[in-house]
């Protein structure tokens, strides 16, 4: 067995809060906006300073104890501070940390393990490439690789997605606020719409339909807009646009689409990837599999910054150097990333999260049951997401920030997403315990109480 047992990774079951924000927090928050930069955003919405973390719990710099329920976004997997993978990190640090991409044992560890757990075809075929750090490195890796590949230089991503702060993730990114003071950015993208049947008021066979059909005339007709086509680019299932779980029939439709035309299909795991929705890839709930695949998050095991690109060996072609970068994998986070994988399988945390996540699901549904403004409770795993409207049906912002701060208030860190902002996001790390899940879920669903008359009086 890798590590102790879920149950021993935390500090408590249940949150234990005092005053929020305490003192030391206030202080802290006042210090950060005085010297800090004015991009700084989570704790607008999360007031605190963090002093510690274990497992699903964190402490702030008062003592008070949290359920997290958003684990860095998407990163603490295997929870904070997680022994089994900070020993090796630790012992790593002390041996040796940068070695461009000169071979390390962890370094060739990692590879052959993401190998192994690389979804249907890909593995056993796969190559991986690190580079930067963040996501967004990752993003910019995979369009390179397709335009190399292709000679393409047209890129197919999708409305509500997010890929990234940096150029090319940016432009394959449909936020048109966060991209507008950039633009223009890579020349040749087009939006085409994800399935989304809640916010369409389609039924999800007519949502995929209509998104096919979209993609199919950009690629296909002759005046379908995208003139020299790389690549498409999507995420499996969409995290910042609202946990948006496509219907069946939409990932392998874009599978036929992009073989039909000799193009690349490149998924984006970075947010839903490495277990978090019960599966080690969002893909491998739907069957399909992807020319090439980004990660991050969750990658570098203990919120270590580690980010890769992996893709089916035939798209191995770049020559030594032609993609490169000084960090091409941290030696420490690769042990970080290996260990937590060790950890999810030892610790049978996919099925875990399958089962704790419907557990969440499932009394947000009842809490939807007499609540109109709850509209959709969706989501795969430990990836959670309830979608808010007012009572003529638009989006409900007021209400999940309300949510959002009655959460914080009693001890849970929940997160919010959606490019109306009107959905409560949770992805808690995979350890959360039943017991927490059921506390948590406790405190949200009082929190969906507590709003409902303001937002239906
Ligand atoms: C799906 C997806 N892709 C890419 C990114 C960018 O990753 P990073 O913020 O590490 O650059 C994110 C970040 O949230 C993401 O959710």
């Amino acid at each position: 067995m890798a590590g102790p047992p879920i149950h021993e990774l935390h500090y408590a079951q249940e949150p234990s809060v005092d005053e929020v924000p305490g003192p030391n927090s206030q202080r802290l928050l006042e210090k950060q906006s005085n010297v800090d930069s004015s991009a700084v955003a989570y704790p607008n919405n999360i007031p605190l300073a963090f002093e510690e973390g274990k497992g699903a719990t964190l402490k702030d710099a008062d003592g008070n104890v949290f359920l997290d329920f958003f684990a860095g976004i998407g990163v603490y997997n295997v929870g904070h501070a997680n022994p089994y993978v900070n020993e090796g990190v630790h012992e790593q640090i002390d041996k040796l940390t940068h070695t461009v991409d000169f071979p390390t044992e962890p370094r060739l560890d990692l590879i052959e393990k993401l190998d192994d757990i690389a979804p249907g075809s890909l593995s056993g075929n796969s190559r991986v490439v690190f580079g930067g750090p963040t996501g967004s490195d990752a993003v910019e890796a995979s369009i390179k690789l397709a335009k190399y590949n292709t000679g393409g230089n047209g890129l197919l991503a999708f409305r509500n997605s997010y890929h990234g702060a940096t150029s090319g993730a940016m432009s394959i990114t449909s936020n048109k606020k966060f991209k507008k003071p950039y633009a223009p950015l890579l020349a040749d993208v087009v939006h085409a719409p994800f399935p989304y049947p809640f916010q369409e008021g389609r039924d999800p066979e007519a949502s995929v339909e209509h998104a096919l059909d979209e993609v199919q005339a950009i690629i296909e007709q002759p005046y379908g807009g995208l003139a020299d086509p790389a690549g498409i680019f999507v995420e499996p299932i969409q995290g910042e646009g609202g946990v948006v779980t496509p219907p069946e029939g939409f990932l392998q439709g874009l599978r036929d689409i992009a073989d039909d035309n000799d193009l690349p299909l490149v998924f984006d795991e970075i947010q839903v990837g490495m277990g978090r929705t019960g599966e080690w890839w969002g893909s491998q709930h739907y069957d399909v599999t992807p020319d090439v695949m980004t990660m991050a998050k969750a990658l570098g095991g203990n919120g270590q910054p580690l980010s890769a690109t992996l893709y089916k060996e035939e798209l191995d072609s770049w020559g030594p150097g032609d993609h490169a970068g000084t960090y091409r994998g941290h030696v420490p986070a690769m042990v970080g990333g290996l260990r937590a994988i060790e950890y999810i399988e030892s610790h049978d945390l996919l099925d875990h999260a399958t089962a704790v996540g419907e557990q969440i699901r499932s009394r947000l549904r009842d809490a939807a049951e007499d609540d109109p403004g709850l509209g959709e409770v969706r989501g795969k795993g430990l990836f959670v997401g309830a979608e808010f409207v007012d009572e003529a049906g638009d989006p409900d912002k007021d209400r999940v920030e309300a949510i959002q701060q009655y959460c914080y208030e009693h001890g849970v860190l929940v997160w919010t997403a959606g490019q109306y902002s009107n959905v409560v996001r949770l992805l808690p790390p995979l350890v959360l315990t039943e017991r927490q899940a059921e506390v948590g879920t406790e405190v949200i669903a009082d929190a969906i109480a507590a709003t409902a008359d303001d937002a239906h009086a």
